[in-house]
């Protein structure tokens, strides 16, 4: 900050992605920084929350948080739906802005509030392009003109290892021709990931977004450092279905992979073609057993790497019992401690929240753009929304 005072954080939304938040902001370094306050629409969460990082402020009303003099930066952990109001209302207040991913989503956010949930996930997929792309848009525009900073929170870009592999990359001056990436667990249980109208849809949104992401980043890397020009996705195409419906599975009694899904996909893939003729090969299921996969292998001119954000075998550990390690943690989304395992000695290092809390504090303390900004996070949502159009029409959509 100009006058080189504490730099203080608002959290929004108590749930699940703000503990990973408070954990990273709290170990951020050489910036003095601080979690200043917490809002939840939930009072007992905020109070918690508060009571558990040792937060002086909770409050139930975003409005009261933008209020306050003390909060430079506003950390949206909140749902879908609420990305875009937020950010307009932070940027009109001066605040500075983090938005997780998705930066938007369609979850019927143009229709009358009664609509069914059925309505809403049987909307045209151009509809939904159009209405998620429109909101993204007017959230870059409303940062640019209020003059402060819009960080997306692609975790992915600040792993360690996709920061190495990037570096390599940019230092080979070579070309990226091909990219695979993908995320996949045994499926999400919150029972809201599960309905459109809370998420925007379903793997491809929620674990795709991530290789998306982080593809679309590196290919632009590639082309401002060898030729001073990005390099852009120009078309998608894509497929998408249900794998919790396949009948053997259903007749199964063991419920190992999530199911209950009401209208979103729970399985998806897509090829991404790139300006100059690379493609990106993305993966997202949400019915893989073994813990979280979260992988991007990078295939070059004169390099290739591959990146294990999730798992990684930096520890192996194997119990003959499930018993044997009792309550401790191993790794997210992880079915059983028995047999072979890999604990993560430090998840947030790993998957790239920590580097990315930092990156976004400096960025404010410098007020200069971060690695990631609202126009990542705007082509994220342009290809994930035109991959749904791509899945439902059968052919290759032209990114506009
Ligand atoms: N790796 C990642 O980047 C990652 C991981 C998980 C979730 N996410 C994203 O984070 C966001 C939140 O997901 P989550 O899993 O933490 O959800 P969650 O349901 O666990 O938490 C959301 C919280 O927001 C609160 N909330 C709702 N409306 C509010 C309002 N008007 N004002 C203040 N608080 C409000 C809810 O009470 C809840 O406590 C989503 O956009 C999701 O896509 C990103």
């Amino acid at each position: 900050m100009k006058n080189n005072r504490e730099i203080g954080i608002g959290i929004v939304g108590a749930g699940f992605l703000a503990e990973t938040r408070a954990r990273c902001y709290a170990r951020v370094a050489g910036v003095p920084s601080r979690v200043v306050a917490v809002v939840d629409t939930v009072d007992e969460r905020a109070e918690a929350y508060a009571r558990q990082h040792s937060i002086p402020k909770w409050l139930t009303d975003y409005r009261e948080l933008l209020e306050l003099p003390e909060v430079d930066l506003v950390d949206l952990c909140v749902p879908n739906h609420l990305h875009r109001p937020m950010t307009e209302a932070a940027a009109s207040a001066g605040k500075h802005i983090v938005c997780t991913k998705p930066l938007t989503a369609y979850v019927g956010q143009d229709l009358p509030a009664e609509t069914s949930d059925q309505d809403i996930s049987a909307r045209d997929r151009r509809e939904m392009l159009r209405v998620a792309v429109g909101d993204a848009e007017a959230m870059v525009e409303a940062v640019d003109k209020a003059g402060v900073l819009l960080m997306y929170g692609e975790n992915w870009i600040y792993s360690p290892s996709v920061v190495k592999a990037t570096d390599l990359m940019l230092e080979s001056k070579g070309t990226i021709l091909e990219m695979r990436g993908g995320e996949c667990h045994c499926g999400s249980h919150s029972p809201f990931s599960k309905i459109w109208r809370y998420t925007g849809g379903g793997a491809l949104i929620r674990l795709g977004a991530h290789p998306i992401g982080a593809m679309i980043h590196l290919k632009h890397q590639e082309g401002m450092n060898r030729d001073g020009v990005p390099i852009r996705p120009v078309s998608v195409s894509a497929e998408v279905g249900d794998l919790s419906k396949i009948p053997s599975l259903v007749a199964e009694k063991e419920e190992w992979v999530a199911r209950g899904w009401q209208d979103v996909e729970n399985w998806a893939s897509a090829i991404i073609t790139f300006q100059d003729g690379s493609r990106g090969i993305v993966w997202a299921s949400d019915a893989v057993l073994g813990g979280m996969e979260s992988r991007l292998e990078i295939f070059m001119s004169n390099a290739q790497f591959k990146c294990n954000l999730s798992p990684n075998n930096m520890l192996q550990a194997f119990s003959p019992d499930a018993a044997v390690f009792g309550d401790a943690y191993i790794m997210e989304k992880n079915e059983t401690k028995a047999g072979w395992s890999t604990p993560m000695p430090d998840e947030d290092w790993t998957s790239g929240h920590l580097a990315m809390c930092q990156a976004f504090v400096e960025a404010v303390s410098k007020e200069q753009p971060a690695r990631t900004d609202g126009r990542l996070g705007l082509e994220v949502v342009r290809t994930v929304y035109s991959a749904y159009c791509s899945a439902v029409e059968g052919r290759r959509v032209e990114l506009s």
